[in-house]
């Protein structure tokens, strides 16, 4: 008998970033300038046909990255980009029309998976003017919630948690045994983590990526670290052989490489700095804490001046509708001084 899960049929999924090749990518919030050239060379002339040939080996590469956290093996997973571990903690720690809380607008792939597996996702909205109020999120962690989501920071919001509010929310989840997710995907753009509340305490994740800071969104890969026998319940939900070699060979190079790290954020910091700068010299207000993206106001339509840059100055961004007192706003990705001086230099002739 045919089969189709029904949960797909109406299920929205977007499928369109293969179409991105030549334009300013500030849409996704990928590093417009990635690695250094050199670097990259230089990594890939280790390649032998061994390494293409053979399945990929995660045990080195997993402790190299636990000695990077000061952590054990036993408390990380390594997934096929953070996405994938979120999607597994979903599956494994709620159950078909069980509650998740987690606070909108937000990175939307929480809501995909909720849809995907019948879960019900309960939407925790900011403020008007954009702040996010825990007590908010408290009064939705009922007693038959499965699973809280927070990112720390917030995409696209920017917003972080102080760590006197997560111990409040920590405390609430224990006491109702909710599962605590924080995607920490804009980790390095934030010193902030609460990933020692994950290696202290059961029931607690953290998700982190190599497709941010690291800039290796094209290779794949990210982990995530919990307590052993939640991190071994996610492990049994991946598919054999999921994180490929070659990004395994990037990340540990990275890691092993302080002056690649902070040329990255040095180059953030400076691109970030000018973008602040120029908006305020311009009069445009802008939200953003944190994380490399920014929120801003535009002064005529936000969704007309995305399609123009698009078609004019092939620059993509995005727009948010509804987003507080901002109304429809812009979301724009901070890379390099470079990228954000072709950036403002549109926004300004095409936002009049
Ligand atoms: C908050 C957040 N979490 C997770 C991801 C997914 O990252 P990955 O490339 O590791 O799947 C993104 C990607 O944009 C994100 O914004």
């Amino acid at each position: 008998m045919y089969y189709l899960n029904p949960s797909l049929k109406n299920l929205v999924r977007i499928f369109d970033q293969n179409e991105r090749k030549g334009y300013l990518r500030l849409d996704l919030n990928e590093n417009p300038g990635g690695l250094p050239q050199d670097f990259v060379k230089e990594v890939l002339a280790e390649v032998t046909p061994s390494m293409v040939a053979q399945y990929p080996e995660t045990k080195h590469f997993s402790e190299t990255l636990a000695e990077f956290l000061h952590t054990d093996i036993k408390h990380l997973c390594l997934v096929n980009g953070s996405s994938e571990g979120i999607r597994y903690i979903i599956q494994a720690f709620t159950s078909v029309h069980g509650r998740i809380v987690g606070v909108v607008p937000s990175y939307f792939m929480f809501q995909v998976y909720s849809e995907m597996y019948d879960r019900e996702f309960i939407k925790v909205p900011y403020n008007e003017d954009l702040t996010m109020d825990v007590d908010n999120i408290i009064k939705e962690m009922t007693d038959d919630t499965q699973l809280l989501i927070l990112l720390n920071p917030n995409n696209p919001m920017g917003n972080v948690y102080t760590e006197e509010e997560f111990e409040k929310l920590l405390r609430v989840a224990k006491e109702k045994q909710i599962t605590l997710l924080v995607d920490e995907a804009y980790h390095y753009f934030y010193k902030g983590t609460f990933i020692k509340y994950a290696l202290e305490n059961a029931h607690v994740f953290i998700t982190r990526t190599f497709s941010k800071l690291f800039s290796m969104a094209g290779c794949r890969l990210g982990y995530v670290v919990g307590w052993p026998e939640g991190v071994k319940m996610v492990q049994k939900l991946c598919t054999p052989h999921n994180t490929n070699a070659f990004a395994m060979m990037f990340a540990e190079k990275i890691l092993q490489s302080p002056e690649i790290l902070n040329a990255l954020i040095d180059n953030f910091n400076e691109g970030r700095q000018y973008l602040l700068d120029s908006l305020d010299a311009n009069g445009y207000a802008h939200k953003g804490e944190a994380g490399n993206f920014l929120f801003v106001k535009t002064k005529t339509d936000a969704p007309a001046i995305v399609s123009k840059m698009k078609a004019d100055k092939k620059i993509l961004i995005k727009s948010y509708p509804n987003v507080g007192n901002f109304g429809t706003c812009l979301r724009v990705t901070i890379g390099e001084r470079k990228y954000m001086e072709q950036f403002m230099e549109a926004l300004l002739e095409l936002d009049q």
